[in-house]
């Protein structure tokens, strides 16, 4: 093997330009790709920049020999002059030249790799992630990285110049009440008691504010228990910023500078100030969503009124009962949403607890589908017209008593026929405000009110006397920022009065002992001195993945864990010897040979 003793790379391998031409550069990377054309050899020599095209002329055998030995991801150091190709490759930025080899250094070997290391990789993700450090190689995931490399430095240099202080915040913490389960670190010293790893960091940010930080960013790691989806993972990584002396529109304003910035800077994309805000209640009824994807319209129409007392018993009967028909208007669609369609599409909404879906169909001449038979034309007319339907449309309807269910199934039925006919545009980043979130809900296995943001949420002002008359209908100071259909971050104006917190304990069912003994030490704070502050924290995986245009958040991390929380590569979690065991008073239970299980 040859080592690098005497050589210095002159530049990237996605470096080399026309200007270079007759210079002598040194490159150093992976082969991404070789073929001996008959006494020719060319090379691509990769690293992460990019790749060049290296040529070994037959004029020096032995340095043509030694690069008949190179083999695929083989690490190589090549010396030699850059000249104009006489097959240019538009495809690559370096594809107008190629290095004419003087020397080749072997640096080091590769064994036959477990898949082919390009983009369009045929291996599974599993294999994939089992040799990570083998797909890092892959262009798509060098760039995905590199994307994230820089929306975090944006994010530091924006809220550094804004008087931000990037502040780190413990990992080994105790169990915040986020929604989600916990992670636990068992503690050597006091056996039987442990650690939590941090939900989010949002006491210690509010604490940074009662110490007088002012305004605090962290990129920060935050670990919940909870299923995997595509855009969840345990461990993920928040911006996370609090900010003192403000209210609602402070916390978004300065947001809204920061999105500005990082869609320019990052993807020279303009995004246009101020955002649009809806409410919450502007949310849910026209998208069914608190989180609504507004590149397309399909938008839910509340036929609750025209249905009262209708022929139709199923719908009269739910109206009479409190609950709601809505529909959407899937405009134009009559051709492609065909009885099979129709019927696929009433398993979907199912799957959202709906009890089922109605349709019906306006041709030029009539109107028709499942329900048209319980109504007149004239009343068909005007449920048509109320859903500004034309010839070519189809209404869908969903009821229910509840109106949770109505939403979450029409509000996943307009996604999904967007995406089935393709009324997605590319290229679109719809950001958007939701605003006046309520700040409880009732959770109906627990029986009692949770929070729907965090206990730390500042009720309106406004809805304060409600808390003791009906708090479910109490909005909360707070604000998720959503994108295409995302959540990408999401924050609130705090409680920072001490009655006022210790009252929303109660509210969530808390007795004021079980406070204090939980929360002991912020209601204490709140005693000294607390500004009034509020905050956000963004998803920076999310970010990443809608930015980079990837299916997944693991397509943004560079060591993902996959479906059972667990990470191929070093195959954690892993059991531990008893003697770690012994010393930290633990006692197994109920174990499972992860390794034996995946035999
Ligand atoms: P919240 O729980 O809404 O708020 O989280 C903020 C943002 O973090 C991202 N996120 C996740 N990303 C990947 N995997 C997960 N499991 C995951 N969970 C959340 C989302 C989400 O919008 N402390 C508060 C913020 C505040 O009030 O300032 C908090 O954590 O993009």
């Amino acid at each position: 093997m040859d080592t690098i003793k005497g050589l210095k790379r002159t530049y990237m391998c996605g470096e080399l330009r026309e200007a270079h031409v007759g210079e002598t550069v040194t490159l150093m990377g992976w082969v991404a790709k070789e073929r001996n054309m008959g006494g020719l050899v060319f090379v691509d020599i990769r690293d992460r920049s990019g790749i060049s095209q290296i040529v070994f002329e037959p004029d020096n055998a032995e340095l043509l020999e030694k690069a008949t030995g190179l083999h695929m991801e083989y690490v190589i150091a090549v010396t030699g002059t850059v000249r104009m190709r006489s097959n240019i490759n538009e495809n690559i930025p370096t594809g107008k030249v190629e290095v004419e080899a003087s020397e080749l250094r072997i640096l080091n070997t590769c064994d036959v790799t477990p898949f082919v290391i390009t983009d369009d990789v045929k291996a599974g993700e599993d294999l994939r992630l089992k040799y990570r450090y083998l797909d890092l190689r892959r262009p798509t995931l060098v760039n995905t990285l590199k994307l994230r490399h820089r929306v975090t430095q944006v994010a530091r240099r924006y809220f550094d110049e804004n008087g931000f202080l990037e502040i780190e915040t413990p990992i080994l913490t105790k169990s915040t009440p986020e929604g989600a389960r916990d992670y636990l670190v068992p503690s050597r010293v006091y056996p039987g008691n442990f650690f939590a790893l941090p939900q989010s960091p949002q006491q210690y940010k509010q604490l940074l504010m009662l110490g007088g930080m002012d305004r605090y960013i962290q990129i920060a790691k935050c670990f919940r228990d909870e299923d995997l989806r595509a855009d969840r993972q345990p461990e993920f990584t928040q911006i996370d910023l609090e900010m003192s002396f403000v209210d609602e529109d402070d916390v978004m304003n300065m947001n809204e500078g920061f999105l500005k910035r990082v869609f320019k800077e990052v993807l020279d994309y303009d995004v246009t100030l101020p955002l649009p805000r809806l409410t919450w209640q502007e949310a849910m009824d026209r998208f069914g969503s608190d989180k609504p994807d507004t590149r397309f319209g399909l938008e839910l129409c509340d036929m609750s009124e025209l249905f009262d007392g209708c022929g139709f018993s199923a719908f009269a009967d739910t109206v009479k009962n409190g609950g709601t028909v809505r529909a959407i208007n899937a405009k134009g669609l009559s051709d492609k949403l065909t009885r099979k369609t129709l019927d696929n599409l009433v398993e979907f909404v199912k799957t959202y607890k709906a009890k089922g879906m109605a349709w019906l169909i306006v041709d030029e001449n009539e109107i028709r589908g499942s329900i048209a038979k319980f109504f007149s034309p004239e009343e068909l007319k005007a449920i048509a017209d109320k859903a500004d339907a034309k010839a070519g449309d189809v209404i869908l309807f969903v009821a229910d008593l509840k109106a949770s269910v109505v939403y979450a199934s029409l509000g996943a039925l307009r996604c999904e026929i967007a995406k089935r006919f393709d009324l997605i545009p590319e290229g679109m980043f719809n950001l958007l405000w939701v605003t006046d979130f309520p700040l409880l809900e009732y959770d109906e296995e627990e029986n009692r009110y949770v929070a729907m943001h965090h206990p730390f949420t500042s009720p309106k002002d406004e809805d304060i006397a409600l808390l003791d008359t009906d708090p479910g209908k109490v909005r909360a100071k707070a604000y998720d920022i959503v994108l295409n259909g995302y959540e990408l971050g999401g924050g609130s104006i705090r409680i920072y009065d001490h009655a006022m917190q210790q009252k929303m304990f109660e509210c969530l069912g808390f007795t004021p002992d079980q406070a204090q003994e939980r929360f002991g030490y912020l209601l204490n704070a709140f005693r000294y001195g607390t500004p009034p502050h509020g905050g956000l924290a963004y998803g920076l995986d999310r970010i990443v993945m809608l930015m980079a245009g990837c299916d997944s958040i693991r397509d943004t991390i560079a060591f993902p864990k996959v479906k059972d929380s667990g990470e191929l590569m070093i195959a954690s979690p892993d059991v531990v010897d008893q003697k770690q065991l012994d010393e930290l008073g633990l006692a197994i239970v109920n174990k499972v040979d992860r390794h034996a299980t995946e035999e």
